[in-house]
């Protein structure tokens, strides 16, 4: 026994010799990771022993090259170390202390907590998501830590080749090609994530008619079924602002061209829609039929836009139309000339852009895309590269160019563009969705972890093909994906050719109904959403949080994602399970149940169940069939006080598209109630911007434990609520929905 004992005391002294010299080794590996550069207090650059900066590409994540501030000292954490992976990759190690949740890693099925997962960020098209453990159609080289005291750190491999994330044992990414990391140290993930969005940029403010429920499907076809469909919401009150083209509607898949039988006129079909409140959007490609004669590809050859072969000839892969050559997004005069395309396009009336299969997509190719050694010749910064060097951000650089070109041809209104295919940073230039989803419930529990994880990965507006893509579903399943559907950042139904309709009135009156409150409720959020939107393009922050956001250090709350918060104030509890409701881990504070627009989610499981927080003013609208109609009459202001009878809440409104706001056209008001006595005072903080407050009724509603007293009156002055007696008791008592 005590030689067993001694022979452990030996293995200890060893083990432990071994693990300061494995210190001592990494340490010194640390020491080799070459040149730093420091570029804000706790933001540091970080090369590869023996590289220089000017080696390596620039930056396509960041929005600009950053001004660097200084040296990195010593004490800097986290630091990486440089090396090689087991696979004879280049690498860059950064150890995380125990209990550290990772997070990020952008677009990836799957759940929110990314600890132990391996992932290659490499754009690909995935019909089903038939890849589970890489990243899909956007690749996002970003990790957010967070460490066991809530306090966090983000690295960046900032490489557009394909890069692996691997999370097994701490983090390391890896890479065919040498890159630089950054690493942002904070003290919160909020922190994190603004400092992120300083770098790589924030989105813009879209138009407020982009926050509204936007119908889709591949094959409405032809002009009159998209008539049918938009009278169909009309018809039957159901709200709704935009209507989709997907491919249907083109001359033989070519882009920029109609349909001569289905769509003779767009201009009328833009017209019509318009007048009865929708927008529309209409879908481009990046692959331009191969054909003589076709204007687009005859101006493509005579500009030499086309990305080339190794050998220098022009590129064709198949796509819908058939040969396909594809624009060279890296050239200027490219982009330039795809910008321009939008012109007559955009004439039309289309309101927005959809482009699809930019990852870009080739059908009956071995990899899936073009060729690796293809040659894109860059210009401006860009060096000429391999598409190797430049597939991850070909979608990037196509919206980059779309945003372009459909602001320049409508220079008053702010643009609209969806993407498939994106990068870190390219939130820049589009909103996303996450693709070719499948009608199960697997993929419904995804969407919320998906879109808060694009979130933390600095896409801030994204969402689900509401409903499933591939394949039909059942109506259960589809009235509960609008459900939590209407309250993501982006809210779209789509779904493939050939399934069954998949509008919300299609499984008949019980999931109409359903939808009907979903939508509402999402309706009669849009001031708040708005003023989240607006948040999120000034300070970076996500739209949807996942609900460590609240209490960074509470562990238990670092894997839920079946639960999630919009904004600070909002909690969605959705039932992502067919038959029964995931428990979801309490956050500290009061946070009381609220109902919209006369739902009961105990009644109703579609509806997730919402609640507000203390210390909350939360601003909504009135229900209303698209965002042309005013909302904002009466204003509704939710008010739910804190422990010591507070709460304060934000409204941020314009004129809702054009670019006035940046001219000081807008009104931000912060609301304040304060309770005195038996009586709850609620008045102006203070309001910034120059527009012109509307005359309109301002409705309060006090949500209290014992239910709600409401009152009306005028913002302008104070509005006085009289809660005698229902305020003693409600402090700290359970929830209890407030209807
Ligand atoms: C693939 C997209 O992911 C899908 O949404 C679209 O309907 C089809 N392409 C057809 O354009």
């Amino acid at each position: 026994m005590a030689d067993t004992k001694r022979q452990l005391n030996v293995l200890a002294k060893i083990t432990t010799a071994s693990v300061l010299l494995l210190v001592i080794v990494s340490g010194s590996c640390s020491k080799l990771a070459g040149k730093s550069q420091l570029l804000a207090d706790g933001i540091a650059r970080f090369y590869a022993p023996g590289i220089e900066p000017n080696q390596l590409p620039l930056s396509m994540a960041l929005e600009n090259e950053p001004v660097v501030i200084g040296s990195v000292d010593k004490s800097f954490r986290p630091m990486p170390s440089f090396g090689k992976d087991g696979l004879g990759r280049y690498s860059a190690k950064i150890k995380i202390e125990d209990g550290t949740s990772l997070y990020g890693t952008g677009e990836v099925a799957g759940s929110l907590l990314r600890n132990g997962k391996a992932i290659a960020c490499w754009n690909k098209d995935c019909f089903g998501y038939n890849r589970l453990n890489d990243s899909l159609y956007q690749s996002h080289p970003w990790v957010l830590a967070v460490r066991k005291d809530g306090t966090a750190f983000g690295v960046l491999a900032d490489t557009t080749y394909k890069c692996w994330v691997n999370l097994v044992n701490g983090i390391e990414f890896s890479s065919a090609e040498n890159f630089p990391v950054i690493i942002i140290n904070r003290n919160s993930p909020q922190e994190v994530l603004t400092a992120l969005a300083n770098l790589i940029g924030k989105m813009p403010l879209p138009p407020r008619w982009s926050l509204g429920y936007h119908q889709c499907r591949w094959s409405y076809y032809p002009a009159s079924r998209v008539m049918e469909i938009a009278n169909g919401f009309r018809s039957r009150n159901i709200p709704c602002d935009v209507i989709w083209m997907d491919i249907d509607y083109m001359d033989g898949f070519r882009i920029f061209t109609f349909d001569k039988k289905g769509f003779p006129n767009p201009a009328e079909l833009n017209d019509a829609l318009h007048k009865m409140g929708f927008k529309s959007i209409w879908m481009i490609d990046p692959g331009v039929k191969a054909e003589k004669g076709y204007f687009v590809y005859d101006q493509g050859c005579s500009g030499d836009h086309w990305v080339k072969t190794a050998d220098g000839k022009e590129y064709n892969g198949k796509v819908w139309p058939g040969d396909c050559a594809f624009p060279d997004f890296t050239r200027p005069e490219t982009r330039k000339w795809w910008a321009g395309l939008y012109k007559d396009f955009m004439a039309t009336g289309i309101d927005g852009v959809w482009n699809d299969m930019d990852e870009p997509a080739v059908f009956k190719s071995a990899t899936g895309t073009m060729p690796l050694d293809n040659v894109h010749r860059g210009g401006g910064k860009l060096p000429q590269g391999t598409h190797a060097q430049y597939h991850n951000v070909y979608g990037m650089l196509m919206v980059r160019a779309t945003r372009e070109g459909i602001l320049t041809a409508n220079p008053d209104k702010r643009p609209f563009v969806l993407t498939r295919a994106n990068f870190i940073g390219g939130h820049r230039y589009a909103a996303t969705w996450t693709g070719d989803n499948t009608s199960d419930w697997n993929h419904l529990e995804d969407s919320v972890s998906m879109a808060l994880n694009l979130g933390l990965s600095g896409q801030p507006f994204s969402g689900p093909d509401i409903g499933g893509f591939c394949e039909d579903g059942d109506g259960k399943l589809f009235a509960r994906w609008m459900g939590v559907g209407a309250l993501l950042p982006f809210a779209r139904g789509h779904t493939c050719k050939g399934n069954m309709d998949k509008e919300p009135w299609s499984f008949g009156e019980n999931v109409e109904r359903s939808c009907r409150a979903a939508l509402e409720r999402r309706y009669r959020l849009l001031p708040y959403l708005y003023t989240l939107f607006y948040e999120a393009s000034v300070t970076g922050l996500p739209v949807m949080r996942p609900l460590f956001f609240a209490e960074p250090t509470n562990l238990k709350l670092r894997s839920e994602d079946s639960a999630f918060l919009l904004g600070g104030d909002l909690l969605v509890e959705p039932q992502l399970k067919e038959s029964s409701k995931e428990t979801v881990p309490e956050l500290t504070g009061v946070w009381r149940e609220i109902s919209l627009v006369g739902e009961n989610p105990a009644k109703d499981a579609n509806q997730p169940v919402l609640k507000i927080r203390s210390g909350a003013i939360i601003p909504l609208g009135k229900v209303v069939q698209n965002t042309t109609e005013d909302s904002l009459d009466p204003l509704t202001l939710l008010v739910c006080l804190d422990e010591n009878g507070l709460a304060e809440g934000t409204l941020y409104e314009d004129a809702g598209d054009g670019f006035g706001y940046r001219k000081g056209r807008y009104l931000l008001t912060k609301y304040a109630a304060r309770k005195i006595g038996e009586k709850v005072i609620v008045e102006i903080l203070s309001k910034q911007g120059k527009m012109q407050r509307a005359k309109r009724k301002t409705i309060v509603k006090l949500i209290t434990a014992n239910g709600v007293i409401t009152t009306e009156g005028d913002e302008t002055k104070q509005i006085v609520i009289d809660s005698t007696g229902l305020l003693q008791v409600e402090i700290k008592t359970k929830n209890k929905i407030a209807i």
